[in-house]
């Protein structure tokens, strides 16, 4: 499906990705890439929720043609939601294919398009059932997470919090280090905002880099919390 604002010139490529994987009921996952060097990759990951069969896009990643139909298979493309302010590379992408509709905060402008069709403030009631929207308040730049309230709770964060395997071994939470330099304003902390962010209820971490978090995500996060602020 083409729609006349296609300027196939200016997308950035689909990189490679694995399979899109329904991670919960309903709930979609795709580990993906970006280009951070001239021979450099580091993992992304899109978030898919449906409900009906209206598919709402996270932190999205674009994908190669055949997984992009076995998506237009799982559900219409029906918005694009930008949680965090450094992500954004494939939005309008996606925007201009399906006709989405554009959700993010004011100022979350990195990416300059597309502009937002619809703006997320704490106000702002989200388009997905049974969901949370979370701001930060302190950060110099817009971020943001959705709590899915089924499944004991899953949290979607951008980079604020990460799920990786450290040194090779085990998975661990954490909050990103450069996101959290560029996004702490001089002499300031964002610990009152994950102090805030604790107070949801979730057990899973669903984050736009590493891999899912699964059932013991609340308690990771204290413990990064307590590591990066001390306790
Ligand atoms: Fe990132």
């Amino acid at each position: 499906m083409s729609s006349p604002m296609m300027r196939p010139a200016d997308y950035s490529p689909a990189l490679p990705h694995e399979r899109i994987e329904e991670i919960f009921p309903d709930i979609f996952l795709v580990h993906g890439s970006a280009r951070v060097g001239p021979a450099t990759r580091l993992n992304r990951n899109m978030a898919i929720v449906r409900s009906n069969d209206e598919l709402s896009l996270i932190n999205p990643v674009r994908l190669s043609a055949p997984a992009e139909s076995q998506l237009e298979k799982i559900g219409k493309v029906k918005r694009v939601l930008r949680i965090g302010y450094y992500h954004g590379v494939d939005d309008r992408y996606y925007v201009d294919r399906y006709g989405a509709e554009f959700w993010c905060q004011p100022g979350s402008d990195r990416y300059r398009e597309p502009r937002p069709t619809h703006v997320l403030r704490d106000e702002t009631p989200l388009p997905i059932p049974a969901a949370e929207l979370f701001l930060f308040k302190a950060t110099k730049f817009p971020e943001s997470a959705i709590l899915l309230e089924n499944h004991g709770g899953g949290l979607i964060t951008c980079d604020s919090l990460q799920y990786w395997t450290v040194n090779g071994f085990s998975l661990r939470m954490l909050i990103g280090t450069f996101w959290l330099k560029a996004m702490t304003p001089k002499g300031q902390s964002l610990r009152a905002d994950f102090e805030r962010l604790l107070k949801l209820e979730f057990k899973h971490l669903l984050g736009a880099h590493g891999r899912v978090c699964r059932n013991h995500a609340h308690e990771q996060v204290v413990a990064e919390v307590d590591r990066v602020f001390g306790s």
